[in-house]
């Protein structure tokens, strides 16, 4: 049976961690994980492009796995662990790959960044990116508009280089 009018307007209290801090807020039942991550949270670094799941502007990290939050309830994250792209530079430093970003001229106006920036972030945490292919087949699920792609894709493969050369991991 379908949930009645009132319930479906229903106010929630959600809480979870985003970039390792104990956050929580109110949410509708049908408030997007993107909005309230945007307008409860202040975190405007998730971009809402397309709002049906194509562009890849809002992915964010949910629990290890990129993920759009455009496509998802808030409340569906209660309890979660979220990554956006804000807890990439805690501190305002650029961490690398955000540096080659910034060095190879990936960003043009910047709107589909952060989206690049996180589903490039798990995917260098389950393992390198070694080839042109494989950099694109990763960043297949991002659209931009304005850079042509070429400079993230060296970005991408210059930042898995580092991390295997210092056996580190994506951060
Ligand atoms: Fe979520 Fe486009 S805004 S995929
Ligand atoms: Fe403008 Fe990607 S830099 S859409």
């Amino acid at each position: 049976m379908p949930p009645e009018a009132d319930e479906r307007d229903r106010t929630f209290v959600v809480s979870l961690t985003v970039n390792g801090d104990e956050r929580g807020g109110l949410a509708g039942a049908r408030t997007t994980l993107a909005d309230f991550l945007r307008h409860e949270l202040g975190l405007t670094g998730t971009h809402v492009g397309c709002e049906h799941g194509v562009c890849g502007a809002c992915t964010i990290i949910l629990n290890g796995a990129a993920v759009r939050s455009c496509l998802l309830l808030a409340v569906q994250a209660a309890g979660a662990t979220v990554e956006t792209v804000e807890g990439l530079a805690p501190d305002g430093e650029l961490n690398p790959l955000q540096q080659a970003f910034h060095t190879h001229h990936a960003v043009q106006c910047g709107f589909c960044t952060s989206g690049f920036l996180m589903s490039i972030t798990a995917a260098l945490r389950d393992g390198p990116v070694r080839t042109e292919a494989e950099a694109r087949e990763l960043m297949s699920g991002n659209i931009c508009r304005c850079t042509g792609y070429a400079g993230m894709i060296v970005a991408a493969l210059e930042s898995s280089e580092a991390l295997e050369a210092t056996g580190e991991v994506a951060q």
